[in-house]
Protein backbone atom coordinates (compact mmCIF):
# COMPACT_ATOMS: atom_id res chain seq x y z
CA UNK A 1 0.00 0.00 0.00
CA UNK A 2 1.53 3.19 -1.27
CA UNK A 3 1.41 6.08 1.71
CA UNK A 4 -0.21 9.60 0.78
CA UNK A 5 2.14 12.10 1.77
CA UNK A 6 1.03 15.94 2.31
CA UNK A 7 2.54 17.53 -1.38
CA UNK A 8 4.13 20.34 0.75
CA UNK A 9 5.97 17.52 2.36
CA UNK A 10 7.24 15.27 -0.26
CA UNK A 11 10.73 15.63 -2.05
CA UNK A 12 10.42 18.51 -4.29
CA UNK A 13 14.17 19.16 -6.36
CA UNK A 14 13.60 23.03 -6.66
CA UNK A 15 12.68 23.30 -2.83
CA UNK A 16 15.34 21.16 -1.85
CA UNK A 17 18.00 23.62 -3.83
CA UNK A 18 16.52 26.54 -1.37
CA UNK A 19 17.00 24.66 1.45
CA UNK A 20 20.14 23.23 1.33
CA UNK A 21 23.04 25.64 3.22
CA UNK A 22 26.05 23.41 2.53
CA UNK A 23 29.32 24.10 0.98
CA UNK A 24 29.44 21.80 -1.88
CA UNK A 25 27.27 18.24 -0.39
CA UNK A 26 24.08 18.59 -2.85
CA UNK A 27 24.91 21.24 -5.29
CA UNK A 28 24.78 18.42 -7.77
CA UNK A 29 21.72 16.94 -6.88
CA UNK A 30 20.43 14.30 -9.31
CA UNK A 31 16.72 13.87 -8.53
CA UNK A 32 14.62 10.52 -10.11
CA UNK A 33 10.90 9.54 -9.46
CA UNK A 34 11.95 5.70 -9.83
CA UNK A 35 15.27 3.95 -10.08
CA UNK A 36 16.08 0.50 -9.73
CA UNK A 37 18.72 1.43 -6.61
CA UNK A 38 20.64 4.47 -6.59
CA UNK A 39 23.68 2.96 -6.65
CA UNK A 40 22.71 1.55 -10.14
CA UNK A 41 21.59 5.00 -11.45
CA UNK A 42 25.42 6.80 -10.41
CA UNK A 43 27.21 3.57 -12.35
CA UNK A 44 25.33 5.60 -15.40
CA UNK A 45 26.62 9.25 -14.62
CA UNK A 46 29.98 10.68 -13.96
CA UNK A 47 29.82 12.69 -10.78
CA UNK A 48 32.17 13.94 -8.56
CA UNK A 49 32.88 14.57 -4.96
CA UNK A 50 29.91 15.48 -3.22
CA UNK A 51 27.64 14.62 -5.74
CA UNK A 52 24.09 13.17 -5.00
CA UNK A 53 21.81 10.85 -7.05
CA UNK A 54 18.63 10.61 -5.06
CA UNK A 55 15.33 8.71 -5.88
CA UNK A 56 11.94 8.74 -4.85
CA UNK A 57 11.05 5.24 -5.05
CA UNK A 58 13.90 2.61 -5.55
CA UNK A 59 12.37 -1.20 -7.09
CA UNK A 60 15.28 -2.72 -6.16
CA UNK A 61 16.80 -1.22 -2.99
CA UNK A 62 19.77 -2.82 -1.56
CA UNK A 63 20.99 -3.39 2.32
CA UNK A 64 23.65 -4.45 4.28
CA UNK A 65 24.34 -8.34 3.74
CA UNK A 66 22.07 -8.95 1.08
CA UNK A 67 19.24 -8.27 1.83
CA UNK A 68 16.67 -5.93 0.51
CA UNK A 69 15.87 -2.22 1.11
CA UNK A 70 12.42 -1.69 1.10
CA UNK A 71 11.78 1.61 -0.82
CA UNK A 72 8.41 3.13 -1.15
CA UNK A 73 7.87 6.28 -1.28
CA UNK A 74 7.92 8.52 2.24
CA UNK A 75 11.46 7.52 2.83
CA UNK A 76 14.59 9.61 1.15
CA UNK A 77 17.17 7.69 -0.62
CA UNK A 78 20.18 8.98 -2.08
CA UNK A 79 23.75 8.15 -2.71
CA UNK A 80 26.76 10.52 -1.40
CA UNK A 81 29.42 10.52 -3.62
CA UNK A 82 32.64 10.88 -2.19
CA UNK A 83 36.36 10.93 -3.24
CA UNK A 84 38.59 11.45 -0.40
CA UNK A 85 42.27 12.09 -0.56
CA UNK A 86 45.42 9.89 -0.18
CA UNK A 87 45.41 10.14 3.37
CA UNK A 88 41.51 9.86 4.25
CA UNK A 89 40.51 6.26 2.51
CA UNK A 90 39.24 4.43 4.90
CA UNK A 91 35.99 2.92 4.28
CA UNK A 92 34.73 1.96 7.56
CA UNK A 93 35.73 5.54 9.00
CA UNK A 94 33.88 7.12 6.08
CA UNK A 95 30.93 5.17 6.69
CA UNK A 96 30.93 6.13 10.62
CA UNK A 97 31.32 9.90 9.44
CA UNK A 98 28.04 9.63 8.00
CA UNK A 99 26.03 8.39 9.98
CA UNK A 100 27.63 10.70 12.54
CA UNK A 101 26.30 13.24 10.58
CA UNK A 102 22.71 11.97 9.55
CA UNK A 103 22.69 11.32 13.15
CA UNK A 104 22.87 14.84 14.00
CA UNK A 105 20.63 15.88 11.59
CA UNK A 106 17.94 13.96 12.56
CA UNK A 107 18.20 14.52 16.13
CA UNK A 108 17.03 17.89 15.02
CA UNK A 109 13.56 15.84 14.56
CA UNK A 110 13.64 13.15 17.57
CA UNK A 111 16.17 11.75 20.02
CA UNK A 112 18.27 9.33 18.25
CA UNK A 113 21.37 7.48 18.53
CA UNK A 114 24.11 5.30 16.57
CA UNK A 115 23.87 1.62 16.65
CA UNK A 116 27.24 0.42 15.14
CA UNK A 117 28.18 0.21 12.62
CA UNK A 118 25.74 2.88 10.99
CA UNK A 119 21.96 2.58 11.56
CA UNK A 120 20.17 5.40 13.43
CA UNK A 121 17.91 4.29 15.73
CA UNK A 122 15.06 6.23 17.88
CA UNK A 123 14.70 6.35 21.80
CA UNK A 124 12.37 3.65 21.36
CA UNK A 125 14.73 1.36 19.71
CA UNK A 126 13.41 1.43 15.83
CA UNK A 127 15.44 2.07 12.89
CA UNK A 128 15.48 5.60 11.16
CA UNK A 129 18.19 5.08 8.72
CA UNK A 130 20.62 2.83 7.38
CA UNK A 131 23.54 3.21 5.32
CA UNK A 132 25.67 1.24 2.98
CA UNK A 133 28.59 2.31 1.46
CA UNK A 134 29.85 0.76 -1.72
CA UNK A 135 33.75 1.39 -3.27
CA UNK A 136 35.50 1.30 -6.56
CA UNK A 137 38.32 2.49 -8.08
CA UNK A 138 38.26 5.38 -11.24
CA UNK A 139 40.30 4.87 -14.80
CA UNK A 140 43.17 6.67 -12.66
CA UNK A 141 43.29 4.71 -9.72
CA UNK A 142 41.69 6.89 -6.99
CA UNK A 143 39.01 5.39 -4.79
CA UNK A 144 34.98 6.34 -4.59
CA UNK A 145 33.03 5.88 -2.46
CA UNK A 146 29.07 5.31 -2.79
CA UNK A 147 27.29 6.11 0.13
CA UNK A 148 24.18 4.87 0.09
CA UNK A 149 21.33 6.34 2.39
CA UNK A 150 18.09 5.25 3.44
CA UNK A 151 16.34 7.68 5.82
CA UNK A 152 12.31 6.83 7.12
CA UNK A 153 11.52 10.05 7.17
CA UNK A 154 7.49 9.81 6.19
CA UNK A 155 7.40 6.10 5.93
CA UNK A 156 3.79 5.05 7.58
CA UNK A 157 3.50 1.17 6.18
CA UNK A 158 6.80 -1.73 6.75
CA UNK A 159 7.81 -4.37 5.50
CA UNK A 160 5.93 -7.05 8.28
CA UNK A 161 9.23 -8.60 8.49
CA UNK A 162 10.96 -5.47 10.23
CA UNK A 163 10.22 -5.81 13.60
CA UNK A 164 12.11 -2.46 14.79
CA UNK A 165 11.52 -0.40 11.75
CA UNK A 166 10.26 3.24 12.29
CA UNK A 167 10.69 6.35 10.75
CA UNK A 168 10.56 10.28 12.07
CA UNK A 169 6.68 10.09 11.15
CA UNK A 170 5.76 7.65 13.51
CA UNK A 171 8.47 8.51 16.10
CA UNK A 172 6.34 12.55 15.97
CA UNK A 173 3.17 11.64 14.94
CA UNK A 174 3.86 14.09 12.54
CA UNK A 175 4.61 14.52 8.67
CA UNK A 176 8.47 16.03 7.86
CA UNK A 177 9.33 17.91 5.06
CA UNK A 178 11.63 15.89 3.58
CA UNK A 179 13.70 18.77 1.97
CA UNK A 180 14.76 20.22 4.79
CA UNK A 181 15.42 16.95 6.75
CA UNK A 182 17.97 16.25 3.12
CA UNK A 183 19.33 19.38 3.59
CA UNK A 184 20.32 19.27 7.01
CA UNK A 185 21.78 15.59 6.57
CA UNK A 186 24.38 16.76 3.44
CA UNK A 187 25.26 20.14 5.32
CA UNK A 188 26.16 18.25 8.91
CA UNK A 189 27.42 14.98 7.33
CA UNK A 190 29.83 17.76 5.32
CA UNK A 191 30.76 18.94 8.34
CA UNK A 192 31.84 16.15 9.88
CA UNK A 193 33.97 14.91 6.98
CA UNK A 194 35.56 18.19 6.40
CA UNK A 195 36.45 18.05 10.21
CA UNK A 196 38.26 15.50 8.93
CA UNK A 197 40.02 14.35 12.66
CA UNK A 198 39.61 10.52 12.91
CA UNK A 199 40.37 10.37 16.41
CA UNK A 200 37.88 13.42 17.57
CA UNK A 201 35.04 11.67 15.38
CA UNK A 202 35.54 8.40 16.87
CA UNK A 203 34.99 10.02 20.16
CA UNK A 204 32.09 11.57 19.19
CA UNK A 205 30.47 8.25 17.46
CA UNK A 206 31.16 6.34 20.40
CA UNK A 207 29.57 8.90 22.64
CA UNK A 208 26.48 8.51 20.89
CA UNK A 209 26.79 4.50 19.97
CA UNK A 210 24.16 2.43 21.75
CA UNK A 211 25.78 -0.45 20.75
CA UNK A 212 28.67 -0.14 23.34
CA UNK A 213 28.52 -1.91 27.10
CA UNK A 214 25.95 -3.79 25.68
CA UNK A 215 25.87 -7.51 25.33
CA UNK A 216 25.12 -8.36 21.42
CA UNK A 217 24.85 -11.45 18.96
CA UNK A 218 27.62 -11.33 16.47
CA UNK A 219 25.95 -12.85 13.31
CA UNK A 220 28.44 -14.18 10.66
CA UNK A 221 25.52 -13.97 7.69
CA UNK A 222 28.43 -16.47 5.46
CA UNK A 223 28.61 -19.22 7.61
CA UNK A 224 25.72 -18.57 10.13
CA UNK A 225 28.04 -19.02 12.98
CA UNK A 226 27.19 -17.06 15.96
CA UNK A 227 29.48 -15.57 18.85
CA UNK A 228 28.06 -13.43 22.16
CA UNK A 229 30.06 -10.99 24.12
CA UNK A 230 30.16 -7.40 25.37
CA UNK A 231 31.19 -4.66 23.21
CA UNK A 232 33.70 -2.83 24.58
CA UNK A 233 34.73 -0.06 22.11
CA UNK A 234 35.28 1.16 18.90
CA UNK A 235 38.51 1.62 17.06
CA UNK A 236 40.01 4.51 15.38
CA UNK A 237 39.18 3.11 12.08
CA UNK A 238 35.55 2.51 13.29
CA UNK A 239 35.86 -1.41 13.68
CA UNK A 240 34.16 -2.95 17.35
CA UNK A 241 36.00 -4.35 20.25
CA UNK A 242 33.90 -7.54 21.70
CA UNK A 243 34.61 -9.60 24.42
CA UNK A 244 33.10 -12.85 23.44
CA UNK A 245 32.26 -15.68 26.34
CA UNK A 246 34.25 -18.40 24.10
CA UNK A 247 36.89 -16.52 21.83
CA UNK A 248 38.78 -14.05 24.19
CA UNK A 249 38.25 -10.42 22.66
CA UNK A 250 38.21 -10.24 19.02
CA UNK A 251 37.60 -7.04 16.70
CA UNK A 252 35.00 -7.06 13.73
CA UNK A 253 34.55 -4.93 11.00
CA UNK A 254 31.39 -3.53 9.46
CA UNK A 255 31.50 -5.19 6.05
CA UNK A 256 31.84 -8.74 8.00
CA UNK A 257 29.39 -9.28 10.54
CA UNK A 258 25.29 -8.18 11.88
CA UNK A 259 24.93 -7.50 15.13
CA UNK A 260 21.96 -7.82 17.56
CA UNK A 261 20.94 -7.38 21.24
CA UNK A 262 20.24 -10.50 22.54
CA UNK A 263 17.80 -10.16 25.11
CA UNK A 264 14.38 -10.87 23.82
CA UNK A 265 16.22 -10.55 20.14
CA UNK A 266 16.07 -6.78 20.70
CA UNK A 267 17.33 -4.94 17.66
CA UNK A 268 20.26 -2.42 19.91
C1 LIG B 1 21.05 -1.14 5.60
O1 LIG B 1 20.85 -2.32 5.30
O2 LIG B 1 20.85 -0.76 6.73
C2 LIG B 1 21.55 -0.18 4.56
C3 LIG B 1 20.45 0.38 3.72
C4 LIG B 1 20.91 1.34 2.63
C5 LIG B 1 19.77 1.81 1.78
C6 LIG B 1 20.20 2.88 0.80
S1 LIG B 1 18.86 3.69 0.01
C7 LIG B 1 19.96 4.48 -1.08
C8 LIG B 1 20.99 3.45 -1.48
N1 LIG B 1 20.49 2.67 -2.59
C9 LIG B 1 20.24 1.41 -2.26
O3 LIG B 1 19.79 0.54 -3.03
N2 LIG B 1 20.56 1.19 -0.98
C10 LIG B 1 21.07 2.40 -0.36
Amino acid sequence: MNTVIPENFRLCENKFRQLLTSRQFGKTFIFYESVTSTFDAAKNLTLSHGDVVCARVQTGGVGRMGRQWSSEEGGIYFSLILCPDEKNTNFQLLTSACALGVQKALSHYTECKIKWPNDIVSASGKKLCGILTKGYFEGNGKPVFNVGVGINANTTVFDPSLKFAGSLKTELNEWVDENEVLARVLSETEKVIENGNAEKLMEEYSGLCVTLGRTVKIIYPETGKELVGEALKTNIDGSLVIKTETHGTICVNSGEVSVRGIYDESYV
